[in-house]
């Protein structure tokens, strides 16, 4: 979410006269766009803020801003936290930053712009894509679960959906930019609703009436997928197999305080119907170690439930205080070194997992969508030296480093994997 923001912030810039410095000192406006997820993010930006407001005292004219999540979170606050700073703009005004870049440059003064106006209007400007292959395409805004973790209901606000069409206009003009792959986003894609359509709608829409090669999404909340949902997966042939399924917890106590509206075994159902419906899906899942209250007991759930799902590989946060959210009445009562333990023990666990997974591709052909070159060194005994890296991915979006012939970027290649490591696998172009 953030990085497709940045994205259109780069757009909105650039498309307005500013250009961008490779170098903080050359600098004159410094924008950070922040996320309030975890404290030690914030903790970063409150750290370098404070040396660019030093920085003012010698070259006053420094614009800075924080934009984001943070913005939102804090409000006008940030102007107390952080004397100095010039403007703040919340994740739905960034189509106004040009505006407010005036007004600050113009009047002299500082700036909030916090009032979300109409959420769209930022999809409808021109952004400034990092990949001119793989494309973020956001389809709703917001999230209105409220686990009791999680500030985003408090920084993005209520859940609200793009039109079919806004959607469905912005991948064909992706498609007919080049781009070969979509993801689409949003905090609970499945539960995208407009005008009566849902998300397996919006899905097929897609599917069938664009050209575009791959579509991917994320994140899914297990509360809201279903059955139908495989089923749509498997049977929609541009929708890549792999789910983003965050289990957060194997402990049904803890999966209650943080009000994720499931129990352990629900989830353990869930996966076993997408084995079954569609058994080639790659799963994903996001676990925090460390809620309050969490014991060894609790964390044992938490680390038999991955054993016996086995997920293709999984993100582990040690969860992180946030105020304003439910869990922050709670004592953070594990301490840091026993969430580090246990962040560590999931790590281990998930690595042997996935490399046992990923050496059973060894020696197979699989399709590869070849993103990027890479200055990464591929060692390969076949193939003769005048063969280029690429960096790409699978249909079920394994990371790959490919050896192949010239001009593969945006092309879909057949790859022979002649090696794997936990979180990668190599291979070498397939001549058939
Ligand atoms: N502490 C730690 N991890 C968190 N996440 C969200 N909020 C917190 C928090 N307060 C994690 C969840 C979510 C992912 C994006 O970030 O696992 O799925
Ligand atoms: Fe946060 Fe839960 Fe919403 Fe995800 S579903 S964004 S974890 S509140």
């Amino acid at each position: 979410m953030n990085k497709r923001d940045t994205e259109i912030i780069k757009g909105v810039l650039s498309g307005n006269g500013f250009s961008f410095s490779d170098k903080e000192e050359d600098a004159d406006i410094i924008l950070f766009n922040t996320c309030s997820v975890r404290q030690h993010a914030e903790e970063r930006v409150f750290g370098k803020m404070g040396m660019f407001i030093k920085q003012k005292e010698s070259n006053p004219n420094l614009i800075l801003g924080v934009i984001g999540c943070m913005a939102k979170f804090y409000g006008k606050d940030l102007f107390k936290k952080l004397p100095g700073l010039d403007i703040i703009c919340s994740p739905g005004n960034i189509h106004n930053l040009k505006n407010d870049l005036e007004e600050v440059m113009s009047k002299k003064e500082s700036i909030s712009d916090i009032k979300d106006t109409i959420l769209y209007d930022k999809y409808n400007c021109l952004s400034i894509r990092d990949s001119k292959i793989s494309a973020w395409v956001s389809i709703m805004e917001g999230c209105e679960n409220f686990c009791s973790y999680c500030v985003v209901p408090y920084t993005r606000g209520k859940e609200i959906s793009r039109s079919l069409k806004d959607i469905l206009n912005e991948v064909k003009y992706l498609v007919n930019e080049g781009f070969k792959e979509i993801t689409l986003l949003g905090q609970n894609v499945n539960s995208y609703s407009c005008n009566g359509s849902n998300f397996i709608d919006l899905l097929k829409l897609i599917n069938d009436k664009t050209n575009i090669k791959r579509i991917r999404f994320t994140t899914s909340h297990p509360k809201d997928t279903s059955s139908k949902l495989f089923k749509a997966m498997s049977d929609l042939d541009k929708v890549c197999p792999h789910l983003h399924l965050p289990l957060q917890s194997g402990s049904d106590k803890i999966l209650k305080f943080m009000n994720r509206k499931y129990t352990s075994s629900k989830y353990k159902c869930l996966i076993d119907n997408l084995r079954k419906i569609y058994p080639e899906c790659n799963i994903t899942t996001d676990i925090i170690v460390g809620f309050p209250t969490e014991t060894d007991k609790d964390f044992r759930n938490t680390y038999d439930l991955m054993k016996q799902i086995k997920f293709d590989s999984s993100f582990i946060f040690k969860y992180s205080p946030r105020i304003k959210t439910k869990a922050f009445e709670l004592e953070d009562d594990v301490t840091n070194s026993k969430k580090k333990e246990r962040n560590n023990k999931l790590l281990e666990l998930q690595n042997d997992i996935s490399f046992c997974k990923n050496k059973k591709y060894v020696n197979k052909k699989i399709n590869v969508l070849v993103e990027a070159r890479t200055n990464k060194k591929i060692h390969t005994k076949q193939g003769s030296k005048s063969l280029k890296n690429y960096i790409g991915r699978s249909l079920d979006n394994r990371l790959i480093f490919l050896k192949g012939s010239k001009g593969l970027v945006g092309k879909e290649v057949e790859a022979k994997i002649i090696k794997a490591t936990p979180h990668t696998l190599i291979a070498i172009e397939s001549n058939g």
